[in-house]
């Protein structure tokens, strides 16, 4: 181990992140009826220009007046390029209690984007007497984001996640899709022309590379890796491969841009009874191992080690805190 040690973020649960328009109170009820773990109240691209000031205005009624129960509640502020974004924060802010956890900042691009952001929530919180630290999400979803990913994930003691946000990504990178999120059948191997006949075409994942990325960044800082949006939330067979995909990976949690992705969701970010139970027969048998002296041992003819533990304590505290939480 390092000598270096990774602060981690609050223990929060972050299986599914449900996006809400500010600018469309009727879902503000059922949101916080959900089961989704996180809520964001969306101020950004949800939000019609037109409709800004209004949703405002929304979002400060129902961050006071909702009751939101444990969920961790969010806002979605615009981006640090706009004249909305300072308002979004400083009268979301002003106007409301202390029920509000986390700042969410679109588009962030560089380590002083989070430290200006920081700058104005720290002077509200000290003038207001807010006791509350709000944490921040960031979305990671340019070009010029993801190039400073690492300096973004150190920018500030707020910082509690990174999210993968592939549709602006997408467009930032000019990627060759006008999906959001999901494979593209241009992106793939075809087998070899010597090879076995017929010739198979293998799709790859195009976004392989910028989950991967962000979840490094993530676990070197102690922050929380989230896959972003997954559109067409007429196939939940493909909302789930890509909520697998991005979970093997690192990602703890997931977007869900319609109520019907928050279980699914739920379901692929929390660990499943047979995981839960392996892994507490991997913490036993290492206990024993360490009595007699041992670093490693044998498990069900598989090798385990001192490694193998700390992979089983994480999924054994995902399975108390989802307990926890009811
Ligand atoms: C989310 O904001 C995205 O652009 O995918
Ligand atoms: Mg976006």
């Amino acid at each position: 181990m390092s000598f270096t040690i990774v602060e981690q973020a609050p223990a929060r649960l972050n299986r599914s992140e449900l996006a809400v328009p500010g600018s469309n109170p009727k879902l503000f009820e059922k949101a916080a009826a959900s089961a989704a773990d996180v809520v964001f109240l969306d101020l950004e691209d949800a939000v019609a220009p037109d409709d800004k000031e209004q949703a405002r205005k929304n979002v400060i009624e129902a961050v006071n007046d909702i009751d939101w129960g444990s969920k961790t509640l969010s806002l979605r502020i615009n981006g640090l390029d706009t004249h909305y974004m300072y308002r979004d924060v400083v009268d979301v802010l002003e106007q409301t209690g202390g029920r509000l956890d986390l700042i969410m900042i679109p588009k962030v691009g560089t380590a002083a984007d989070v430290y200006a952001v920081d700058m104005l929530v720290t002077q509200i919180e000290d003038a207001k007497g807010r006791d509350k630290r709000i944490g921040f999400e960031h979305i990671i979803e340019t070009a010029l984001g993801m190039a400073n990913v690492d300096e973004i994930a150190r920018a500030s003691k707020r910082n509690e996640s990174l999210h993968f946000g592939v549709a602006d990504y997408a467009a930032s990178t000019k990627a060759r899709t006008t999906v959001i999120g999901g494979p593209n059948a241009l992106y793939g191997v075809l087998t070899d022309k010597d090879g076995d006949k017929p010739r198979d075409y293998h799709w790859g994942d195009m976004w392989h590379y910028a989950v991967a990325r962000m979840v490094v960044a993530c676990r070197a800082t102690g922050l929380r890796p989230i896959d972003g949006p997954f559109g067409d939330f007429s196939d939940p067979d493909g909302f789930v491969a890509q909520a697998n995909r991005a979970a093997v990976l690192g990602c703890e949690g997931k977007w869900a841009i319609h109520p019907s992705q928050i279980a699914l969701a739920n379901e692929v970010n929390s660990p499943s009874e047979a995981e839960v139970t392996k892994a507490k027969r991997i913490l036993e048998a290492m206990e024993q191992a360490q009595k007699e002296g041992k670093g490693a041992v044998a498990l069900d003819g598989r090798l385990i080690d001192i490694a193998s533990i700390k992979q089983a304590e994480v999924l054994v505290k995902k399975a108390e805190q989802i307990a926890a939480a009811g």
